[in-house]
């Protein structure tokens, strides 16, 4: 059954998100999750930026319908890169229907506290579901300088918390908390009606998302303390790669029973 955002809501199961970013990725995923998030990391993942910056929605938009192409059971959300919804409501508008249309995506996700509100306000007013995100925000490093855990002394608690109350209040479906302290996003979880998703931030959030390839133990550039790496695939990948190489080299690959011969 395909999940729908009314399935995302507070209860007594955990809400499973991952990120996929293309087709093959995405059809294995699918049916073991409740929502796929093609996520901007998918700038660092797939395309080797330092970071997320540099990812443009026309990325967006192609990793996005592979996805969506490919999963027929979880709910879809796909990231508003930077710089394509800060500048004024209006612009935000048109290129979040811009992703929803052209990937068929359910909804959108853009990072942003109270800042962002009113912008989350009016995409949900004009029938663009939201999933919020707060807490670290990779696309703010610059202003943050640079990955810093969120939520640190009163005044820290106090503004990840009022971020994540004020995205609520704009009317997002569910909102990401992400390297926040502890205590700090388990009281979030308590304080918000919507869900919270957890990525660097608490056992008590409402549900958990990581990147897919961090877990596969594929992506090396940078592994955060929370990406726990369920299997290691990237020297079972370089030793498949190294064995057809060497095949070749010693023409021992490909064989007669790889040719078409005549009939
Ligand atoms: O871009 C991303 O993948 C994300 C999640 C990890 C939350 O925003």
């Amino acid at each position: 059954m395909k999940i729908s955002i009314k399935d995302i809501v507070k209860g007594n199961k955990p809400i499973v998100c991952l990120t996929s970013y293309t087709a093959p990725m995405a059809k294995i995923v699918d049916p073991l999750v409740d929502l796929i998030l093609v996520g901007d990391s998918l700038g660092m993942v797939v395309y080797g930026f330092e970071n997320t910056l540099p990812v443009t929605i026309d990325m967006m938009i192609a990793h996005g319908a592979a996805v969506v192409r490919n999963a027929e059971h979880a709910l879809v959300v796909v990231d508003m890169p930077f710089g394509t919804y800060e500048h004024s409501k209006e612009e935000a508008l048109k290129n979040a229907q811009r992703i929803m249309k052209e990937t068929g995506c359910a909804a959108v996700k853009p990072e942003g506290g109270e800042e962002l509100a009113e912008t989350v306000r009016y995409l949900v007013d004009n029938g663009v579901p939201v999933m919020g995100h707060v807490g670290l925000m990779p696309q703010s490093i610059e202003k943050m300088g640079g990955f810093k855990i969120q939520g640190r002394g009163d005044a820290g608690a106090q503004k990840v918390m009022a971020d994540a109350k004020a995205i609520e209040a704009a009317g997002a479906f569910c909102v990401v908390i992400e390297g926040t302290i502890e205590p700090v996003a388990k009281d979030i979880t308590e304080a918000l009606t919507i869900p919270t998703i957890g990525i660097g931030a608490s056992p008590a959030c409402d549900g958990q998302i990581l990147v897919v390839d961090d877990i596969l133990g594929m992506f090396s550039a940078f592994t955060p303390k929370f990406a726990k790496r369920y299997v290691e695939l990237a020297p079972i990948v370089a030793n498949a790669v190294k064995t057809y190489a060497d095949e070749v080299r010693s023409g021992t690959f490909p064989t007669i029973g790889h040719c078409f011969l005549p009939k």
